[in-house]
Order: C-alpha cells, then sequence, then structure tokens
C-alpha cells in the first residue's frame, strides 16, 4: 500500500495534471485561432456561419453561396466526391477559408441500420449502445459527415406520438444513460479524430409531452415536471460532453423554443454551462410565425437570436435579416458573435481547418463487425412478452413451421424509422434466415397472408389458413411499416394496422400453436390479440439484422434480455401512461369495479371513486422495466447498509440474484426508490440504477447499488433543487412492478 501512495498516486496525479492542462492548452490554443478568425471576418461572413442550408448538390447556386461565406453547415449531403468537391470551394475560394460543417440525420445507423432508438434502450445496456454508435460514427464519416442530430432525449409517455421510437422511452434515468452512451460513441476519444461525429441533443426541450401525442402540438409543463423530468436528459447530455444541442418544435407553456430564453440562456447556458452550439430544428425559427409569437421573418430572426439560438437550421432568415435587425440595433454584433465563435470553435475541434477533406472508406459500410454488433444489439433489444408453456424456444421436434404476416419478408420497414442511407438490400429478413439456415430440417410454408401492414386485402387468408394447418407452429410477423412511426406520425389506433387482427384471429381458429413477433416503433395495442397467441416477442424496429436476431432468439441459439423502455398499455385510450405517475388523492387499490360488473342502475356513488378506468382497469399490459427470459430468476436477501442516513451518506443497497433455471442468460437488476412525502409530489416510484447481468444456470451473484444524496434530491415548483428528510421506500427487483422492498429514513 505504502509503495502505492508513493510511487503510483503521484504518476496518476501527474498524468492527470498534464492531460488536463493538455486539454486547456489545446482549448487556450483554439480559442486564439477563433479570436484572430473573428477579428478578419465581415459581418456578412459571419451571419453565413449561422447558416445550415440543405444540400443541393455540386450546383453554382452552392459554389456562389459557398464562395460568398453565406453558408456555415451543409445538411443531407452524404456523396464523399460532392462534400470534397464544396469544401474545397470553402476552402480555396471564399476569402476566409473556412470549412463546411456537413450533417446527416444518423439517428440508428448510416448504412449499417441498428434497432431503432427505443429499441436499442430495450437492450438496458449502454456499453452496447455506445459500441454501436461509434460504428454508426465510422460509417458516417467515411461519406464526409461529421455532426448527426442524435441522441433523441425526448421523454415520451404516449405511444400514439410518432417520434417515440426515436428517444429512450419515458424514464429520465434510462434515457440519461442511453443519450450519454451515444454521445460517446458517436464523439469518440477525441472530435479531431476523423471517425468522430458531433453529437447533438435533441429536441430541446419538451417535444415528448405534446398534447394528445399529435407531433409538435403544445407542451404545458410545470416547474417541478419540465425540472424532474424532461430537463434531466438533456443536463447529461451536456455532462457526457455533447458539442451541439437542438431546440424543439414545440411551444412549453405559451413560449416556442426557438425563441425560450429561460430555457437557452437562463438554463443551458448560464445554469448548466454549455458553450457548444444550439441549432434551430428545421425552418423552426420561421414557425414561430404559425405560433403566433411573432409577427413576421425579422421578429423571428430577433426573437431566436436573442433566445441563444446560434444556427439556423434551413430557414434563411438569419441570412436574410440579421445585417438589417444591427442597424436598427434591435439586436447586438456581440450576440452574432458569440454564436460565430461556437461554430468555429467546433470545427477546429473537429480538425475540419487541418483535414477539410474525407478520404472515402467505402469498405466499412455493413462490415463483418459491423452486421455483428447490429445483430447483437437486436437480440438484446428484443422484448419477450408472452410465453405459455415454454413454446419457446422452438423445440428441435417441430418439423414444419408456417410463416405468416406482412412483417416476415418486409426488408424496407424492418430497418424502422429516420434510415436515410442504409439500404433494404442488405437487410437480412426473418423468412430470409429461416429459409437460410433452417430449410434443409424443416418444411418452411411461407404466406404472408397480407402483403404491407396497412393491406386489407383478404384474398391470401385462405392460403395462410391452409400453411398454418399444415403446420406445426405458426410464426405470425405482424407490426408496422416504419413510415407508422417517427416524424408527423402519430396515430390514434396504436393498434395493428390493416387486416393484420382479422388475419391472426383465422389462423388462432385453426388451433395451431402460434408465435406472435411483431415488429413496430411503439407498443402495439395488443389486448385482444393477446389471449389468441402462445408466445409473444416484440422488437422495437430491429434493423439491418432483425431477422438472424429474431429467428437465433426463436430457436434459442441465445435467450431474450430485452426490458420495456416504456409502459406497455392495455389499449390507447389509457395514453399517456407511466409508471413514474404520481399517487393522486385516490389511487386505485384492491378490487376495482370493472364495467362488466356493475348492476343496472347502480347508485351515483356506488363504484370505487378512484383514479382508474372502468373499462381498462389501472394497470398497463406489461409495466416498464418488463421482459421475460428462457430462465427464471430468484431475488433474495435484500440488504440495506443502514436504515437511518443523513444527508451526507451514501446508502448501499444489495440483494442476491440466482439464475433457478436451466439457461445461461442476462437479467436486468434495477433499482427504485419513492419519496413518500415531499414539498411536492413525488412519483410512486423512480428509476435510480440498473444493471444487466449474465448468470451461469444456477449461479447467483450479489447485486450492489450505492445510493448517493443527489439521488435523492429533486426540484420543487420555486425551481430550487431540494432534500427533503422523511420516510422513502425502495425496490430491487426485474421491472417496476415487482421487487425486494426495503424502506430508509432521511434524517
Ligand atoms: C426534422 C427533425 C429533426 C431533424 C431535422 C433535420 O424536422 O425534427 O429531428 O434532425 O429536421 O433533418
Amino acid at each position: 500500500m505504502k509503495r502505492f501512495f508513493k510511487t503510483v498516486l503521484p504518476k496518476i496525479v501527474f498524468l492527470t495534471l498534464l492531460v488536463s492542462c493538455g486539454n486547456l492548452k489545446e482549448n487556450n490554443l483554439i480559442d486564439k485561432k477563433v479570436e484572430d478568425l473573428l477579428s478578419q471576418m465581415t459581418l456578412e461572413e459571419k451571419i453565413g456561419q449561422l447558416v445550415q442550408q440543405t444540400t443541393i448538390g455540386y450546383t453554382d447556386n452552392m459554389i456562389g453561396q459557398i464562395k460568398q461565406g453565406n453558408i456555415g453547415s451543409i445538411l443531407n449531403e452524404v456523396d464523399p466526391d460532392v462534400i470534397n468537391n464544396l469544401q474545397k470551394v470553402a476552402m480555396e475560394e471564399s476569402r476566409l477559408g473556412i470549412p463546411i460543417l456537413f450533417a446527416r440525420d444518423v439517428i440508428h445507423g448510416f448504412k449499417t441500420i441498428f434497432p431503432v432508438p427505443l429499441g436499442q434502450a430495450a437492450s438496458w445496456n449502454p456499453q452496447l449502445i455506445e459500441e454501436g454508435s461509434r460504428i454508426t460514427a465510422v460509417e458516417a464519416t467515411s461519406a464526409g459527415v461529421r455532426w448527426t442530430f442524435a441522441p433523441m432525449l425526448d421523454i415520451a409517455r404516449d405511444q400514439r406520438w410518432g417520434r417515440i421510437v426515436e428517444g429512450f422511452g419515458e424514464d429520465p434515468f434510462l434515457t440519461s444513460v442511453m443519450g450519454a452512451a451515444t454521445i460517446k460513441g458517436f464523439q469518440g476519444k477525441e472530435l479531431n479524430d476523423p471517425a468522430s461525429l458531433l453529437a447533438c441533443a435533441k429536441h430541446f426541450a419538451g417535444y415528448g409531452a405534446a398534447e394528445g401525442g399529435r407531433d409538435y402540438n403544445t407542451t404545458v409543463i410545470s416547474t417541478e415536471q419540465l425540472r424532474n423530468t424532461y430537463l434531466p436528459p438533456f443536463k447529461a447530455a451536456v455532462e457526457a460532453g455533447a458539442g451541439t444541442l437542438m431546440v424543439s418544435f414545440n411551444e412549453i407553456n405559451g413560449i416556442p423554443n426557438s425563441g425560450n430564453t429561460s430555457l437557452i440562456r437562463d438554463i443551458l447556458r448560464k445554469e448548466w454551462g454549455f458553450d457548444g452550439l444550439v441549432v434551430s430544428d428545421w425552418n423552426s425559427i420561421g414557425e414561430m410565425l404559425n405560433h403566433g409569437y411573432v409577427e413576421n421573418p425579422e421578429q423571428a430572426a430577433e426573437a431566436a437570436l436573442k433566445a441563444g439560438v446560434d444556427m439556423d437550421m434551413e430557414n434563411h432568415v438569419y441570412l436574410h435579416h440579421l445585417a438589417r435587425l444591427l442597424k436598427e440595433n434591435r439586436i447586438k454584433e456581440s450576440m452574432i458573435d458569440d454564436a460565430v465563435r461556437r461554430i468555429l470553435r467546433l470545427k477546429f475541434k473537429l480538425g475540419l481547418f487541418e483535414n477539410p477533406y474525407v478520404e472515402i472508406k467505402e469498405s466499412v459500410f455493413y462490415a463483418d463487425e459491423h452486421l455483428a454488433k447490429a445483430k447483437e444489439t437486436a437480440i438484446q433489444s428484443a422484448i419477450l412478452l408472452k410465453n405459455e408453456n415454454n413454446i419457446l424456444p422452438l423445440s428441435d421436434k417441430i418439423k414444419s413451421i408456417a410463416v405468416i404476416g406482412p412483417m416476415a419478408d418486409a426488408p424496407h420497414d424492418q430497418l424502422g424509422t429516420w434510415v436515410f442511407d442504409g439500404e433494404k438490400s442488405h437487410t437480412v429478413t426473418p423468412l430470409a434466415t429461416l429459409r437460410a439456415e433452417y430449410g434443409s430440417r424443416l418444411k418452411i410454408n411461407y404466406v404472408a397472408g397480407l402483403n404491407y401492414s396497412r393491406d386489407l386485402d383478404n384474398k391470401q387468408f385462405a392460403q395462410a389458413v391452409a400453411a398454418a394447418k399444415a403446420s406445426d407452429v405458426v410464426l405470425f410477423f405482424g407490426g408496422e411499416e416504419s413510415i407508422l412511426s417517427g416524424e408527423a406520425h402519430s396515430r390514434a389506433d396504436i393498434s395493428l394496422p390493416g387486416a393484420q387482427k382479422d388475419l391472426l384471429a383465422k389462423i388462432a381458429e385453426t388451433g395451431k400453436p402460434v408465435i406472435l413477433i411483431v415488429m413496430a416503433g411503439r407498443a402495439i395495442e395488443i389486448y385482444k390479440e393477446l389471449p389468441l397467441v402462445d408466445a409473444y416477442l416484440f422488437s422495437f424496429h430491429p434493423g439491418t439484422m432483425g431477422g438472424p436476431a429474431l429467428v437465433d432468439l426463436i430457436f434459442g441459439k441465445t435467450v431474450p434480455s430485452g426490458k420495456l423502455p416504456v409502459t406497455y398499455p392495455k389499449m390507447v385510450g389509457q395514453m399517456p401512461l407511466y409508471y413514474n405517475h404520481k399517487n393522486t388523492g385516490r389511487p386505485p387499490a384492491g378490487e376495482l369495479e370493472t364495467i362488466e360488473n356493475i348492476p343496472l342502475e347502480a347508485g351515483q356513488v356506488s363504484l370505487g371513486n378512484t383514479s382508474y378506468y372502468l373499462d381498462a382497469g389501472k394497470d398497463p399490459l406489461f409495466p416498464f422495466g418488463y421482459g421475460l427470459s428462457y430462465t427464471t430468476f430468484e431475488y433474495s436477501d435484500l440488504k440495506l447498509s443502514a436504515t437511518e442516513i443523513t444527508g451526507k451518506d451514501n446508502l448501499r443497497v444489495s440483494c442476491t440474484v440466482k439464475n433457478t433455471g436451466n439457461r445461461e442468460a442476462a437479467e436486468v437488476v434495477q433499482l427504485y426508490i419513492r419519496d413518500l412525502v415531499g414539498s411536492v409530489t413525488r412519483p410512486v416510484k423512480e428509476l435510480k440504477a440498473f444493471d444487466k447481468i449474465t448468470l451461469k444456470a444456477g449461479e447467483s451473484q450479489t447485486v450492489e447499488f450505492t445510493l448517493t444524496p443527489d439521488a435523492l434530491k429533486f426540484r420543487n415548483n420555486q425551481n430550487q433543487q431540494v432534500l427533503e428528510p422523511g420516510n422513502f421506500n425502495l425496490w430491487i427487483g426485474p421491472n417496476s412492478a415487482e421487487g425486494l422492498k426495503g424502506a430508509f429514513i432521511l434524517k
């Protein structure tokens, strides 16, 4: 031990100081370069850096704009030759040779497509998500893209909202962890590594609280909800080093976020100390006219710049109006200078001045190791929600399978939403995998039954039924086409689209065992269909390698370990529905009256008078954090390091988890707390930690978490961060609805 303190520790301290001094030195050097460059720039050149323009290729118009210094960033150009040619114009033919920052939405893969982000969240494996994001960065940067608009960190509690698929679900802690992992994967160790992809935490903020789950719609969010639910993932992103943020389309409490000074300048910049770049969303500055917040584009530009939006995506109000606003003293040049500094600083940090051009390395696209990582992620993202009589994994006594449904062989739709560059020709579908890997051993009777998810034509039904009758088991691949989720794709009916429900019912009537596999961009309402099937394997659109992943799970080559990142509703009428809700003054408890059992002419006060639905009860179909395995796990021996703590103590909490089945498998051990009384009401449960562990059959492991005082703090409606003494409950368990319960007092 003495040796450690005498020799090892001083070296660690010295190296740490050296590195931080190095970073400090590098940042100072960059700041100096930025100031030198800024001092040479004309007002027009400064304003040009605040403009993001979508690509129109290597055209005279684009070349002319670049020569004039009117463009700081180009969106959606992914041809490396075009990128290099446009960059050459910027470097050699514009007055100051400032490189362009090329950007693209690379949300869950560039060429190799990973599961959609909500699926990645279902893996509860941040390390895996970081590795996948690194692969995405390597592929995207090899085409010349150096900035992407991800991770999306919008907390969402409503499956009707089309963009719920793009985030990491309903929980602030899980979303924070997954967002940070994505940022680290994208940005790598050094931004000036040519394979590093600048991240953008979006959409800042509260976008997922859209009224009715209707995209872009109004959000009304209390201070305590904004602070305790919607903002934490963005704060975590800033702490993880995200280089940029994007403001969202929506208004919060009457203020559109592209003009929300309190959100950007007060919280993001002053309170959190973020000095990266804030970009608008597509035309979101101009949309303040639609909101009725400004009267004309000039006022929109003024409101956005004053609020702290640095770059104008695709609206051009900065290009067209900032000079005049300055002349009329409605804005200050220092506001423009600050925005330009942030953009130039990032371009220096990315190494664009020294290495502006992309070396074309197409060989990285769909590399074997990339596809393998995408498959592993799809495996860990799939969630087993029902497995009656352990029908899965399929027995090797099965000699014939019927493969039915519109998603069995849907190479485009399996990829999910927000896919611009991944090609469906590379998608490996379940049907292709079954034929390749099991075609020699099994009779595979494939009848789509419906040609796409919205298909209403039942002409193939008889054939599909015949295929089921001729087989030992049915694999029914249902779900949503990719276009039914994502931006502007909200649905009021979240059940299986088209005639899938009818087809499934016909197949179930054959009496054959049915395995339902759903690929979708949201938790699909399946309440009525669930009793018809023996097993239910759910996958948010799984990407390029979804077929091999799902088939390996179905045949037991690997074991499901996914857990729900959202609460899975019985029906759409329950929306919004989430586990970390408040208790209300009338929490539903015990036996609840159901609509079927209410006596005729029942008296006005005869029912339970608590907060639930007569026709849906109080519970979801499946709770947040839920997912089955091919083995079972037993939780025992909950231990707390203390039952009373002060605001200075950490609380260690542990339990034993045992694999009581006969398969090695992974389990996501989750820690929840409840603060029983607060100066503002507190959620009935809050996820505070999780650990994905792998146990051999019969193996036990003690899992320990540490609860710090910070984990018990919250914001009240006066926006004060408080730690309030009182009673707490805690649970360690396999999901948000069950677990070993303990309690402690914070003195
Ligand atoms: C879109 C989206 C945003 C995306 C941007 C650029 O409208 O809201 O998430 O990054 O425009 O495509």
